[in-house]
């Protein structure tokens, strides 16, 4: 299928109100966590609620809900776990074989990921980035009809230099960033300290940089990370940790904000 050509043009997806990419420049600040848990947490709050992995090379979907490589004859896409409909790379190949591929077959698996995959009338599509602001993330971002994106760094300089740069790829495209996520902002110790591992600030410091609304903290929580490696994003597993009252308080602040937006359907769009 090849991808929608001319400036300006988009998939159509006409059943899905909002499409928000989940970035950041970085590798390894936590996108497809947030991604995940965010979109739990939408479902969670009553929300119809889709999450397409569009990293080809690492997903990480597959994994974080507790599935793997299914046989594609029996299996109709996309996959329904914890209530909310997932596409990955990682449901069509075996995750110990690596995906050697060039930019244009990245590029096309995404787009048919986005236009071929029966998403239904869904109120948010969450889209998990790949880290960096390469061809894959760009043609995306042009191609999708992105709502917007959420820019996700770590609290310390180094993930600032590269979030600063996912920031500028959207702004080129002319895709709002709906605003800064801090990830690992903070651990909290037994004795109740918090402790600044990653460094302060760089969240709030990005989002005034950039002009955007910082969204908020999510502090350090091992649960995060063993949640995520047993199946089942922490937001679901354990409801009551301070992590998950800041997803959901993060959910809530996305669809207050969605309510001030044009839905993904008004914006020009080219049928395939
Ligand atoms: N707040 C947190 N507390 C503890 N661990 C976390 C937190 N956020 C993410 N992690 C862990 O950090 C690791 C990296 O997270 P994740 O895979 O989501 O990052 P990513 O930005 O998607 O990486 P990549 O760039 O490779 O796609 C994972 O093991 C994840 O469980
Ligand atoms: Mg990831």
């Amino acid at each position: 299928m090849p991808p929608p050509s001319g400036p300006g043009q988009k998939f159509s997806l006409p059943g899905v109100k909002h499409l928000i990419a989940v970035a950041s420049g970085k590798g390894g600040v936590g996108k497809s966590t947030v991604a995940a848990n965010l979109a739990v947490a939408l479902q969670m709050a009553g929300q119809r609620v889709g999450l397409m992995d569009a990293d080809i090379y690492g997903p990480s979907v597959p994994l974080m809900f507790g599935l793997g490589q299914v046989d594609q004859t029996r299996t109709p896409f996309p996959i329904e776990k914890f209530g909310v409909k997932l596409m990955s790379m990682g449901f069509l190949v075996d995750p110990r074989q690596a995906v050697i591929w060039r930019g244009p077959k990245v590029a096309q698996a995404v787009g048919s990921f986005l236009a071929q995959i029966p998403w239904g009338d869904l109120d948010f599509l969450i889209i998990d980035l790949p880290p960096g602001t390469g061809d894959a993330q760009l043609t995306l971002s042009q191609q999708a009809p992105l709502t917007g994106a959420i820019i996700v760094t770590t609290p310390g300089e180094v993930s600032l230099i590269d979030a600063r740069k996912g920031v500028k790829m959207f702004e080129e495209v002319r895709v709002p960033v709906l605003g800064v996520i801090e990830n690992m902002s903070h651990f909290t110790s037994a004795d109740g300290q918090k402790h600044a591992i990653f460094g302060t600030g760089g969240g709030a410091k990005l989002a005034a940089e950039a002009g955007v609304p910082f969204l908020g903290e999510l502090p350090i929580d091992p649960r995060v990370a063993t949640a995520g490696d047993a199946g089942e994003p922490v937001v679901r597993k354990h409801p009551e940790s301070p992590v998950s009252a800041a997803y959901v308080e993060l959910a809530r602040t996305v669809v207050a904000e969605m309510t001030t937006r044009p839905q993904a359907n008004a914006l020009p769009t080219v049928e395939l």
